[in-house]
């Protein structure tokens, strides 16, 4: 069986008790903290800058998983890293050079993602899929927390899977975004994720540690089904 990672994205934490859940979390099986930056203009909403990364390193060891909602990624790739980010993730339709873009990634030492809007088709990562550490399928439209989760999701993680087995990718994250919970972490494990990020189905919880245990046993319980 495969391992299914976990990345609790902290848009959906109580801010004021930032440290004290992203503790929790950290400390109960969390894999990544999954960070969401939002600019205001590739998606309608905003959030945090590096300075919430380079907190965020200072309070957990934990890999920072960080997920570029923003237009010119290009001009904070180095103030990300720099404050700490393991894995940066840009939006492939915000990037007009993603070759570049992935390898300036690489050349300031983190692990590179690309994100596929649910509109944007797999193809358009087809090239650039043998040089990333991470693809991030988006399971809603970005921008917020606790929204639906979209059913297509599932086949077309099915068919990255096939993508990345084709190009005989070991240990490569395919992770997925949205509307993950106890319900949707099965099929989609099963489809051949294996790093869910999750939110709302974590923070908004009255057991913040039940919850991921609930997810994390959803996912595994069903790739045992499907074995
Ligand atoms: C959405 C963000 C997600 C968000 C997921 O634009 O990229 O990471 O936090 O939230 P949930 O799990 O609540 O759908
Ligand atoms: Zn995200």
């Amino acid at each position: 069986m495969k391992k299914i990672y976990l990345a609790p994205s902290i848009l959906s934490c109580d801010l004021l008790k930032l440290e004290e859940q992203v503790r929790l979390v950290a400390e109960n099986g969390a894999d990544f903290i999954h960070v969401d930056i939002m600019d205001g203009h590739f998606v309608p909403n905003l959030t945090f800058g590096p300075n919430m990364v380079k907190a965020l390193r200072r309070i957990t060891d934990i890999p920072l998983d960080v997920h570029l909602m923003i237009e010119r990624p290009d001009d904070y790739l180095q103030a990300y890293i720099e404050a700490g980010a393991y894995i940066l993730t840009v939006h492939q339709e915000a990037c007009t050079h993603l070759h570049r873009t992935v390898q300036r990634i690489h050349q300031l030492g983190a692990k590179a993602g690309v994100s596929l809007n649910p509109a944007t088709s797999l193809r358009t990562v087809e090239e650039i899929l043998p040089d990333l550490d991470l693809l991030l399928i988006m399971t809603v439209n970005p921008g917020f927390g606790g929204q639906a989760f979209i059913p297509g999701g599932v086949d077309k993680v099915k068919r990255a899977r096939k993508m990345i087995e084709a190009v005989g990718k070991e240990d490569f994250l395919l992770e997925v975004d949205g509307g993950i919970n106890e319900e949707t972490a099965g099929p989609i494990s099963a489809a051949g994720a294996n790093v869910l990020v999750a939110g709302n189905a974590i923070f908004n919880q009255p057991d913040i540690v039940q919850a991921m245990h609930n997810i994390h046993a959803a996912a595994r319980s069903y790739q045992t089904v499907q074995a």
